[in-house]
């Protein structure tokens, strides 16, 4: 075998199923990792799961199930769905599997032992969203996650710190050196910047939550989880065996991390840093692309305009699905998804440029040969063109090292313009009527020698496809005809050409159905089923697991530095009054609340906000006018049962 190649996507969250958003990456990292097979590459590629945090934990539990319980069922979605895809991984790694843990574990000790990794407190904004803290002056409006919106949750726990502060200059020094780290290029200056902002030590424990990779043994501090993001990224190396059998390590260091530039950060910047600690060499290549909207919207689950690439892949056929994705758009930029567009892209590039192309040279082969093909007279009749084929096809490969896939499509199918324009400008027809046989004959070989040159080039994108395309011109996609017919530019020996069905046949209309705008499904929704005004229905038996009951608020105290918390204590006719941590503080001075009687969720499991244990939550309506808490007609002995 020749060199290495080590290709990865970013593991999954399963807190959500596949969409086109996963697919694109996938299919990105997919065709790279089949190109480099394809040149002789000893090629590893790595997809698979994230399965911890607290983001997961509350996805679990929202649909009544343990995180694992939960995180089985959707890892089995995406690498089920991998499977259909025909994704050629080979390896799906889960951070749930021990391998990966004890790998971590042995990244944390070596860190720690280095004097890395140290003990203190953290406070700070944290987005369970995107399971990450944001300094005050970055939230909207105080509050809101600057990546998506979501309300921010102040965490003040006990946590131990990498000193990623400590590795500032050695980044900055690895983007100036490496010219091509990131990819595309022009995204290396936002990172420079937020590195060049100055970096602070990063939090990477939790002690709020379980659900998470515990600390190594050696280390003894049993409270504490790991941060979901130190987790995941340290995928990257235990799939290899790092920390275990270190059986693959020698495929480290990873040649592309293809990840969405929502995550370059975490790419870029920490993971580079953990490797410099952990004494391993740095990726070569970062390579963040953009995203996918739907009608110039964001895509997302209450939106309702979540493409399911499953849908489309059936519709329109997967390869002409990947075709489309990596046609589509530039590297590095966003794209929107219609289905207009994917059309075209089909009945246009696809079938005209390409399908047509063969269906000629069938009919002509056909036809005037008996659809035997001989390249001997190529050269001679033809070598302006063959000259300018064989400049295109040999400066291919830089835009796949760049994950140019975009640039290289249409490169690509500048070639096949010239095989199209050879047959108009030629004329075959003609030279036959003409007695010109042999360059009838030259006409179609240089032909039939691009359509071979397309099927290797284009096979990692489209496999199956090509490899029918291969079949009828009668060579097989191989190592060795990648070299013999694109390195070493030599053309089709004697060939019989083969009749084959139609390979793209052309698309009159939609073939999916539209999503209703939200507007109108609402409307239906709400027409068809009215006492179904509540997303998700529950039973009677699923009602009675709460328990409501009706308490008299008996002290009211601030919590310090809080705009929102009040503490209070709630008599429920138990031993003791109940201490609950409201977030009602702009509505209600404490007088106000003082002897109210309200209705408490009371078996709700107690929680810490802002370091204060809350045991119980009170039931609160809040509209556009304001916040008011539920409170019985008439007044109630403390703990009366709510039915
Ligand atoms: N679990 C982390 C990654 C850890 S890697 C060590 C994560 N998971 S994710 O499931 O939320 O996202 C995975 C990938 O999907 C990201 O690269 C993200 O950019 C990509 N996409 C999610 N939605 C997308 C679109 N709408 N369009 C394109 N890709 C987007 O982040």
């Amino acid at each position: 075998m020749g060199k290495k190649m080590y290709i990865t996507t970013p593991i999954y969250y399963v807190n959500d199923v596949p969409h086109i958003g996963h697919a694109y990456t996938t299919i990105i990292a997919d065709s790279a990792a089949r190109y480099f097979r394809l040149r002789g590459y000893d090629t590893f590629f790595l997809t698979g799961t994230d399965e911890h945090g607290q983001k997961i934990e509350q996805s679990a539990k929202s649909k009544r199930k343990s995180p694992k319980e939960y995180a089985d069922e959707i890892s089995k979605k995406f690498k089920d769905l991998w499977d259909q895809f025909e994704i050629s991984y080979d390896r799906f790694i889960r951070t749930t599997d021990s391998e990966h843990i004890k790998g971590v574990q042995k990244a944390f000790e070596i860190m720690y032992e280095k004097g890395d990794i140290y003990k203190g407190e953290y406070e700070g904004h944290y987005c369970i969203s995107c399971e990450a803290f944001f300094p005050e002056t970055q939230l909207i409006e105080g509050e809101f996650c600057p990546d998506c919106g979501k309300v921010t949750t102040i965490v003040k726990e006990e946590s131990y710190f990498f000193r990623l502060s400590k590795y500032q200059e050695d980044l900055l020094k690895w983007y100036k050196e490496v010219d091509d780290s990131i990819l595309p290029k022009s995204k290396k200056n936002e990172v420079i910047r937020f590195v060049e902002d100055g970096l602070n030590d990063l939090s990477i424990t939790r002690t709020s939550f379980d659900w998470g990779v515990k600390l190594p043994s050696s280390i003894n501090d049993p409270k504490h989880v790991m941060y979901v993001w130190l987790d995941a990224l340290l995928n990257y190396i235990t799939a290899l065996g790092f920390g275990t059998d270190e059986k693959l390590m020698h495929y480290w260091p990873a040649n592309y991390h293809l990840v969405g530039k929502d995550i370059l950060r975490f790419h870029a910047v920490y993971w580079p840093a953990f490797l410099m600690s952990l004494g391993l060499e740095l990726p070569c290549h970062i390579a963040a692309h953009g995203w996918w909207t739907r009608n110039g919207e964001k895509m997302s689950k209450s939106k309702g305009n979540v493409v399911d690439p499953k849908t489309v892949a059936d519709a329109y056929g997967l390869e002409n699905f990947r075709y489309f994705l990596l046609r589509e758009v530039p590297f590095g930029q966003d794209g929107d998804f219609s289905q207009k567009a994917l059309i075209d892209r089909i009945n246009s590039d696809l079938s005209n440029d390409l399908g047509n192309l063969l269906n000629r040279i069938i009919g002509m082969s056909g036809k005037y040969f008996d659809f035997k093909i001989k390249s001997e007279n190529v050269k001679k009749f033809h070598e302006k063109e063959l000259k300018e084929v064989e400049e295109i096809t040999l400066s291919l490969e830089k835009y796949v090292k760049e994950m140019k896939w975009n640039k290289y499509l249409e490169e690509l199918w500048k070639i096949l313009s010239i095989a199209n324009k050879s047959i108009d400008t030629y004329a075959p027809w003609s030279k036959m009527k003409e007695g010109r046989n042999d360059e009838a004959m030259a006409t179609i070989a240089l032909v039939a020698n691009i359509l071979t040159k397309t099927a290797l080039l284009l096979h990692p994108v489209m496999p199956k496809t090509t490899s029918k395309l291969a079949d009828a011109l009668g060579f097989e996609i191989t190592k060795e005809n990648f070299d013999k017919f694109i390195t070493n530019c030599q053309l089709l020996e004697e060939t019989i050409i083969k009749k084959i069905l139609p390979l793209f046949p052309k698309i009159e209309e939609p073939l999916m159905q539209e999503s209703k705008p939200q507007e109108q499904k609402k409307k239906e929704e709400k027409k068809d089923n009215k006492e179904k005004k509540i997303e998700g229905i529950i039973t009677i038996e699923d009602f009675f697991k709460v328990s409501i009951k009706v308490g008299v608020i008996k002290e009211v105290e601030e919590v310090p530095k809080s705009k929102k918390l009040l503490k209070l204590k709630v008599d429920l006719g138990e031993d003791r009054p109940r201490q609950i941590v409201a977030g009602i503080k702009e509505y209600f001075t404490p007088d106000e609340l003082i002897e109210k009687q309200v209705c408490v969720v009371a078996n709700l499991k107690p929680a810490k906000l802002m370091d204060i244990l809350s045991e119980g939550m009170i039931l609160a309506a809040k509209d556009e006018d304001g916040l008011t808490l539920i409170t019985p007609m008439k007044r109630k002995k403390p703990g009366t049962p709510v039915k």
